[in-house]
């Protein structure tokens, strides 16, 4: 059946170039498979043209705020447009890594042990004064991040206390609250679920023994993946149940993507889920979906079919 797909990419954010190549290539390879498909970027002309184009699903390749944080979703349930990946709560929910943390305690979904820390309470409790409790609480390293964002910006690792304060600063730049977490060493797993089904596991691992940042996400070789990860079978059922357990805290739905990291214990912990995870040539879900047997397209095509299932949330 031949659809009519508004695919959303672009916006203002700072992943704005990522989002973009996510976007001509889903199109592509919908228009390929026979759609009707109009791409759209999140401007002055969005509302309209979603609001007119008659359109059975809208395909979210936004990345970044806008697209993450739940507005456009809650704008598409407005306009009662389909589309694709979790509704507009779960989204707001996991794109605030406090938030998620937060409820993937109290689920008993294991996080690293973590504080979130706001510009402005440190500047009046004293940084040094907190941020000396919080080294002897959650010891060295960690890593420091901000609580809203993506594709690693702002995120750095801190060996010794002294480092802490510049991470802060350097996490401040990108959002007003930041996570001081505790460093999980060991391996990066990323698990896709579609549809409640986990794809199978994707290692990471950036070339060089380099952090996983901008530049390894996006640099055609910067890091090697591995897809199924090469862990124990028992270690990535493990990962799986998590993933799958992520997905339950912020009531997801359709696709999304838990990054996890496997310590040296072989026990797995949860960092985020991302409710719209990339769709470029180095992007993990693709990866994952390969590795199911299923292709670029065949994997638009799952996802858009499963929104057009779904139909529209109700706003009323
Ligand atoms: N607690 C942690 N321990 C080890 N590495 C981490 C930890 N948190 C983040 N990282 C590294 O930083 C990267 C980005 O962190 P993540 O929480 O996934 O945020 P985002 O992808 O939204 O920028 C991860 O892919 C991982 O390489
Ligand atoms: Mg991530």
């Amino acid at each position: 059946m031949s659809m009519s797909v508004a695919v959303l990419a672009g916006g203002l954010s700072l992943e704005r170039e990522v989002s973009l190549r996510s976007g001509r290539r889903v199109a592509e390879a919908l228009s390929d498979r026979g759609h009707h498909v109009v791409r759209l970027d999140l401007d002055d002309r969005l509302v309209t043209a979603l609001a007119e184009g008659q359109f059975d699903v809208a395909y979210l390749a936004l990345h970044g705020k806008a697209g993450e944080d739940g507005t456009i979703q809650g704008l598409l349930e407005l306009l009662e447009i389909p589309y694709t990946g979790p509704d507009a709560v779960a989204s707001a929910l996991a794109w605030d890594k406090a938030i998620f943390k937060g409820l993937a305690r109290r689920a008993g979904v294991a996080t690293p042990a973590w504080v979130a820390l706001s510009a402005d309470a440190i500047r009046d409790m004293g940084a040094a004064r907190t941020l000396d409790r919080v080294v002897a609480t959650l010891g060295t390293p960690l890593i420091v991040k901000p609580a809203q964002g993506g594709a690693s910006m702002g995120v750095r690792k801190v060996s010794a206390a002294n480092e802490l304060r510049a991470a802060l600063v350097a996490a401040y730049s990108y959002h007003h609250v930041a996570l001081v977490e505790r460093f999980v060493e060991g391996a990066e797993i990323a698990v896709s679920v579609v549809d409640g089904s986990p794809l199978p596991a994707v290692e990471v691992v950036p070339r060089g023994g380099a952090a996983y940042d901008f530049a390894a996400r996006y640099t055609h070789g910067a890091t090697d993946f591995y897809a199924p990860a090469r862990l124990p079978n028992s270690v990535l059922e493990g990962c799986t149940e998590l993933a799958l357990a992520a997905c339950d805290v912020v009531g997801s739905r359709q696709v999304a993507r838990a990054d996890l990291m496997v310590d040296g214990d072989n026990r797995p912990w949860v960092l985020e889920l991302d409710t719209c995870p990339g769709m470029t040539e180095t992007s993990l879900l693709p990866l994952a979906a390969g590795a199911a047997g299923w292709d670029f397209a065949e994997l638009c095509e799952r996802v858009v079919l499963l929104a057009a299932k779904a139909g529209s949330p109700s706003v009323a």
